[in-house]
């Protein structure tokens, strides 16, 4: 299985869908010559063409996914050839219509909409604007006469942006399976009868604005999937829910549910494989020994309710058969529950931000996350017999002592090790002395000391090495230059120190690297033009897909790494104060250079100038001298450009105004001289700019310069800013891909920007390989936090 997957928004299947359908189409006129296209019956047409022009269309959303099939539809024609249209091959009878994502938007009467075509089978309104609900007995509501749809089986009426009730009570829509209400604005209290509908398996009704309580079910149906999860309810889960018996996945997290949650309750449940339940206010322990009864049950999401906690009865002997997923993080967990060691399954077990304390030692093995606790002690040597956990996150802890070097060696094989902001003393271990599968590495935040292991340099997939705020005593790491994949070096306040003597390498060097942090060591001596020569993906930028590609060579899977840089973080300077950006928005787009605080001297070198994707560049705090290159000014995408506190002379290159994102710009205390340049940008920026330039004259400072040279500009005109990072990776995908809604996975990581993974997991399971939809299914619970 490719572990990884790019999903696109549901558009673009629906093209690849609408491709299929036309080329189906064609295939079906050859073969039509032989069989005449059954004739459609001409009430059918007739309830068409009063709903199309009921209709209007949008044509401001038209893109290469959403079209106005509508207006292809030709009354001159055989309704069963009209796009979105299908009929029964003999009867003529329409027994689907699909015009999801269609540009339609009107509202939805009874008299109007399709809801009078009593013979229709599948009706798929998603993706369009039917906002404009007609008021109904005083109140907008989903027109009643749905339940006129007696043979339909599926109805999709999911991101129509319905700002209505449901209706409170429908019969008819017997023998409807699947339900997509999803992304919408519905309102008003959840009504039961959803759930008594006879032949119902699935129902969405997530990411809405519904309230209140689960009305009593009085006849409860067999619906096996149930999406409940961001919308507003509140109020506890009557006892009527759990005769749903037949339910398999279970999703009411993000609402505000609360009340006691009864283990033997969710017994009944007895197919469960899927519970969803984070993000609310439940409260009450959660008996694991008894919930291991449910022999199904391999997800179980819970994280985010302050007040439920894990127990387990050690004296019953009892094990989960096929639990793969426990999420427990941000609880009131104080104890490891023993059951879970033998948990053969479990592959996913979260339990960070709990109040789990005391020493590790007491649990040897089989946690894998259990960062930001309060353990304390050593790692227990049992931890290296753990087989290939191929994450280990043990960060934000008290954990001290020596790192075993277990961890380092090929019988772990882990890819991914977390263990920053502990306090692990000691040297470094020989990472990849004998194996190169380690991709991320963070060390960063403890008491390491002494020099780099040499061994990393065996590490060929290594990616990203955090070591900050150590006090790691070693020359520069030249020969980590050799590492193809590393786009993150972060050595910031060590004890780094001497040249940056890299000009005799082989080359390339540090070709892959992005983000390079040398800030506040010991390093000095003139910075090497070669270094920056060798950036080579800093000179040019690369694509989302190209990213997508190599994440998939390294099969590390994204939830993992989802989890993995939620906690990894780099400091950086942004918008003029320091900020921590979480690795997971900065690493695939963002670029920067810190040498800042250092004894670097000499000059500044032009090729920096040739690192043209670069967006920070700090070479504050050093001895710097000579001008300022006139080539800083080809660095088109600056952000962020700090070099004060250096011996900069002469004036500031006129060349620096073709920088129109630059929001940060910093030359206090220099030797500068001469006007300030204006346009663009420099119209905006204030003195503390230009501070401790006794030189340095013209607008905004209040010296004028002799010659009327950098009098006031005219009215400040700034470019637009990109805003945050996260933004523009929104941007940059959508600007890629086209795709409105996209997962960006690159590197293992993913961004939900409008997110829908319910239509992900739904397309998932329909279109693509089964197994690809649990990591999905998981991520869920993720959501909130972007
Ligand atoms: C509708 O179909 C008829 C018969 O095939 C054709 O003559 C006419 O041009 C079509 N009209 C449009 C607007 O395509
Ligand atoms: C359709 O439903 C409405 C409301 O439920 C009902 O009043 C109407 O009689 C139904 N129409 C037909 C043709 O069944
Ligand atoms: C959620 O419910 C609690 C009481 O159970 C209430 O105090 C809180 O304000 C509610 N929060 C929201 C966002 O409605
Ligand atoms: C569990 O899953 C298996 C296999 O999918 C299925 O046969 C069985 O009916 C399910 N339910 C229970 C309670 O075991
Ligand atoms: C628990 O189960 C294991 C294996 O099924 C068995 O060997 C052991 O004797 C059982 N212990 C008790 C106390 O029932
Ligand atoms: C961990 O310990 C710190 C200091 O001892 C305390 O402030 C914090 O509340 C503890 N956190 C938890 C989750 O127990
Ligand atoms: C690892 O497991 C083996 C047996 O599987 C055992 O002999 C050894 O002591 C264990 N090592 C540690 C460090 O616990
Ligand atoms: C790199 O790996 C090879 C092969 O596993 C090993 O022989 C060598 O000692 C390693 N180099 C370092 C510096 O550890
Ligand atoms: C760094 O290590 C060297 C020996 O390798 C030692 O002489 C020096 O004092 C150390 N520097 C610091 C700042 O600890
Ligand atoms: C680079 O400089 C360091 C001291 O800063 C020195 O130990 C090392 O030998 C130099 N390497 C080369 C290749 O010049
Ligand atoms: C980033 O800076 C903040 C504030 O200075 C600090 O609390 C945090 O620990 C730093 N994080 C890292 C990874 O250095
Ligand atoms: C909910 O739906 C709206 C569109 O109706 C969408 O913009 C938003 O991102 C969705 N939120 C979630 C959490 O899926």
């Amino acid at each position: 299985m490719g572990k990884f997957i790019w999903l696109c928004q549901i558009r673009s299947l629906l093209l690849v869908l609408f491709f299929l359908s036309v080329v189906g189409c064609c295939l079906g006129l050859s073969i039509s010559s032989l069989k005449p296209t059954p004739l459609c019956l001409p009430e059918d047409a007739s309830a068409f063409l009063q709903f199309k022009n009921t209709m209007s269309i949008d044509y401001s959303s038209y893109d290469s996914s959403c079209y106005p099939k509508t207006s292809y539809w030709n009354e001159s024609t055989n309704c069963c050839s009209w796009k979105g249209v299908n009929c029964d091959k003999a009867s003529g009878q329409v027994f689907g219509l699909d015009l999801s994502c269609s540009l339609l938007v009107g509202s939805l009467s009874p008299n109007t909409s399709p809801f009078r075509l009593q013979g229709l089978k599948r009706l798929n309104l998603a993706s369009n604007d039917f906002n404009a609900s007609p008021i109904q007995s005083g109140f907008r509501s989903i027109p009643a006469s749905i339940g006129n749809l007696t043979k339909i089986t599926f109805l999709d009426l999911s991101l129509n942006e319905f700002e209505a009730s449901l209706p409170t009570h429908v019969t008819g829509l017997q023998n409807l399976n699947e339900f997509f209400l999803n992304d919408n604005s519905l309102t008003g209290g959840i009504t039961s009868w959803p759930f008594t509908l006879p032949s119902l398996k699935y129902l969405d009704l997530s990411n809405n604005s519904l309230t209140g309580p689960i009305d009593k079910i009085q006849k409860p149906n067999s619906v096996q999937e149930v999406y409940l999860a961001y919308n507003h309810m509140h109020g506890e889960i009557q006892s009527s829910f759990f005769n749903l018996a037949n339910l398999i996945e279970l999703d009411l997290s993000s609402n505000n549910f609360s009340g006691l949650i009864k283990s033997d309750m969710l017994l009944k449940l007895k197919n469960l494989e899927t519970l969803v339940l984070s993000s609310n206010n439940f409260n009450g322990a959660i008996k694991l020994d008894v919930l291991s009864k449910l022999k199904n049950l391999s997800m179980l999401e819970l994280s985010h309710n302050k007040l439920l906690s894990l127990s387990s009865d050690d004296g019953v002997n009892s094990t989960f058969q096929k639990l793969e997923t426990l999420y427990f993080s941000s609880c009131n967990v104080q104890q490891f529950p023993n059951i879970l060691r033998s948990a053969k399954s479990l592959r996913y077990l979260d339990l960070s931000n709990n109040a789990i304390k005391g020493s590790i030692f007491k649990w040897e093995s089989e946690e894998f996350w259990i960062s930001n606790n309060n353990f304390t002690g050593e790692i227990p040597p049992p931890i290296c017999n753990l087989t290939f956990p191929q994450i280990l996150d043990l960060s934000r802890n008290y954990l001290g002592g020596i790192i075993l070097k277990c961890l380092g060696s090929s019988s772990y094989g882990s890819r991914i090790i977390n263990l920053q902001k502990n306090i692990f003393k000691g040297k470094i271990p020989d990472f990849c002395a004998d194996y190169n599968g380690l991709i991320n590495l963070a060390l960063n935040d403890n008491q390491l000391e002494g020099p780099l292991p040499r061994s990393l340099i065996n590490c060929t997939f290594l990616k990203f090495l955090n070591l900050a705020n150590n006090k790691l005593n070693d020359t520069f790491p030249r020969w980590l230059g050799a590492l193809p994949a590393l786009q993150v070096l972060i050595l910031r306040f060590n004890r780094f120190h001497g040249l940056l003597n890299i000009s005799g390498d082989i080359r390339p060097s540090f070709s892959s690297l992005q983000i390079v942090d040398l800030s506040g060591n010991e390093f000095n001596g003139v910075l090497p033009t070669t270094f920056f020569q060798n950036l080579n993906s800093l000179k040019h930028a690369r694509n989302l897909s190209e990213l997508v590609q190599e994440s998939d060579k390294e099969g590390l899977t994204p939830l993992y790494a989802l989890h993995f840089y939620d906690q990894v973080s780099v400091n950086v300077t942004w918008k003029k104060s320091e900020m921590e950006l979480e690795y997971i928005r900065t690493l695939p787009i963002f670029t920067a250079i810190d040498f800042s605080n250092n004894r670097f001297s000499g000059k500044i070198p032009e090729a920096i100038g040739e690192l043209r994707t670069l967006e920070v560049l700090n070479l504050s705090h050093n001895s710097f001298t000579g001008n300022i290159p006139p080539s800083l000014g080809n660095l088109v995408e600056l952000e962020s450009l700090d070099l004060s506190s250096n011996n900069l002379s002469g004036e500031i290159p006129f060349q620096m105004t073709k920088l129109t994102f630059l929001e940060v710009l910093t030359f206090s205390h220099n030797n500068l001289v001469g006007p300030i340049p204006h346009g663009n940008q420099f119209n905006t920026f204030e003195n503390d700019s230009y501070y401790g330039n006794l030189g340095l004259c013209g607008f905004p400072l209040t010296k004028q310069c002799g010659n009327g040279e950098g009098s006031k500009p005219p009215a400040p005109k700034r470019k637009e800013a990109k805003g945050s990072p996260v933004a523009f990776i929104w941007k940059l995908v959508m600007m890629g891909y086209g795709c409105g809604v996209v997962l960006g996975l690159s590197t293992g990581y993913l961004v939900f920007t409008t997110g829908r993974p319910w239509w992900f997991v739904r397309m998932v399971e329909r279109y693509w390989k089964p197994n690809v939809t649990r990591w999905i299914c998981r991520i869920r619970g993720k959501r909130n936090k972007h």
